[in-house]
């Protein structure tokens, strides 16, 4: 096969980026190791910043999420069994936000992919980047047994965490940074109508997070030791101790029912640098995991293909590379703000099994002064909301 650029996973990040290199002429094929139906069965994250809910608009992918997002200006936080209080992320950073489930936003791009006839290729296996260093790289794969070959000019690693692109990269060219935080979430999906904003929850029993999908749709998360397993948590354990780690006059508003979905993630912080070694380029995260506790992950996946979707237009449309071979360092940039960022909410928010008085006390008074103090709020506003793009 010959194609223009080889994309490597139909993630979110590999599936926009084929979308948006479509609409502007570009071609490109992408392999994904799952099937469509795994790949659309994901239950992932929720929160769109603007700057990427345009990003979505603009790939012709908006319609659905206007109708059905919901749109929320700020955010709730709840601390200490009794306080509450509501962060106004339109007041302080002049944004708002979309809660809008990534399990539909990757139906949207699969549905306006198979109108633009954009080639994937399920379950491929054994991939295989050659050749980067030259202006000719190849991406070998098997596909139900038979070997298969894309000769293109561009290979991008849309390949998640866990997937082959970074290994590409010549020994000693990549560095890697890596946090893992000694919790993980245990969040469960139910048909029930959710609260009607977000609200984070720091509690003596550990974290808390009340999200939402769709107004017959909530998102709930509890932090939980690494050991648990989803076999440990039955809905009644789930629900009893979510109510209690909110403060009364959240949880009295928790409406609880059967779940549908229940699953338990690791957190950890990590980073691949430089994201691009000759031809060959990496996007979300295949480069990069946060912690979810800033809701980040799907919004740097997108700021990544914003970035080099410009740049691969600029390279076909004006022979120009100025953005290609700033790529790296502008992604980053904005990588290292959000893991920053991230770190921080989760360090608040969450109990650690080491915690001392004094980090209890520590906590305490950064959320007090966060509930205080305008300025505390609109340095957090201005993350949450997601800094905008560089020029
Ligand atoms: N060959 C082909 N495809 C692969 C391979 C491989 N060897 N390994 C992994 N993949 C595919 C995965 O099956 C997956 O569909 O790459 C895709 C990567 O998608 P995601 O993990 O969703 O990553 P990304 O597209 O960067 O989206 C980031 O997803 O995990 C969330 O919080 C994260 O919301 C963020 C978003
Ligand atoms: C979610 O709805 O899944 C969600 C919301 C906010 C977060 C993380 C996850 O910070």
């Amino acid at each position: 096969m010959l194609t223009q650029v080889a994309i490597v996973g139909a993630g979110p990040a590999g599936s926009l980026l084929a979308l948006l290199l479509h609409n502007a002429g570009i071609e490109s094929i992408v392999v994904e190791r799952q099937t469509r139906q795994h790949v659309l069965s994901r239950v992932r994250a929720g929160v769109l910043e603007w700057g990427a809910v345009e990003v979505f608009r603009r790939a012709g992918v908006g319609a659905r999420l206007d109708a059905e997002g919901h749109v929320h200006s700020g955010t709730g936080i709840a601390f200490g069994g009794e306080h509450v209080f509501f962060v106004d992320i339109e007041r302080h950073a002049n944004s708002r936000f979309m809660a809008y489930g990534q399990t539909m936003l990757q139906e949207d791009l699969y549905l306006a992919i198979d109108q633009a006839n954009v080639q994937i290729e399920f379950e491929v296996d054994h991939v295989a980047i050659h050749d980067i260093t030259t202006a000719a790289p190849s991406v070998a794969f098997t596909q139900h047994g038979e070997s298969k070959r894309i000769d293109c000019q561009f290979v991008v690693g849309c390949d998640g965490f866990h997937g082959p692109a970074k290994s590409a990269m010549p020994a000693g060219v990549l560095r890697t940074y890596e946090k893992t935080y000694p919790f993980g979430w245990l969040g469960i999906l139910s048909e029930t109508p959710p609260l009607e904003q977000l609200v984070y929850c720091n509690s003596e029993r550990g974290f808390a997070l009340a999200s939402q999908r769709n107004p017959m749709l909530s998102r709930y998360y509890v932090q939980c030791p690494l050991e648990d397993s989803v076999d440990d948590w039955s809905d009644d354990r789930f629900w009893h101790e979510l109510v209690l780690r909110f403060p009364d006059r959240i949880a009295k508003q928790i409406i609880t029912g059967p779940s549908i979905d229940k699953s338990i993630a690791p957190l950890r912080s990590f980073v691949a640098e430089p994201m691009r070694f000759g031809t060959l380029f990496l996007a979300g995260d295949a480069a990069h995991i946060v912690p979810p506790t800033g809701a980040k992950g799907l919004n740097l996946a997108v700021s990544d293909v914003h970035y080099l979707s410009r740049a691969l237009i600029q390279h076909y449309h004006d022979r120009h590379d100025h953005y290609l071979d700033r790529y790296s360092e502008m992604a980053l940039r904005r990588v290292w703000g959000s893991v920053r960022f991230s770190w921080w909410m989760t360090s608040l928010l969450h109990r650690f099994p080491d915690h001392t008085e004094i980090d209890q006390r520590l906590q305490e008074a950064e959320l007090a002064y966060l509930q205080s103090s305008d300025s505390a709020q609109a340095a957090m506003c201005e993350q949450y909301a997601g800094l905008p793009f560089e020029d």
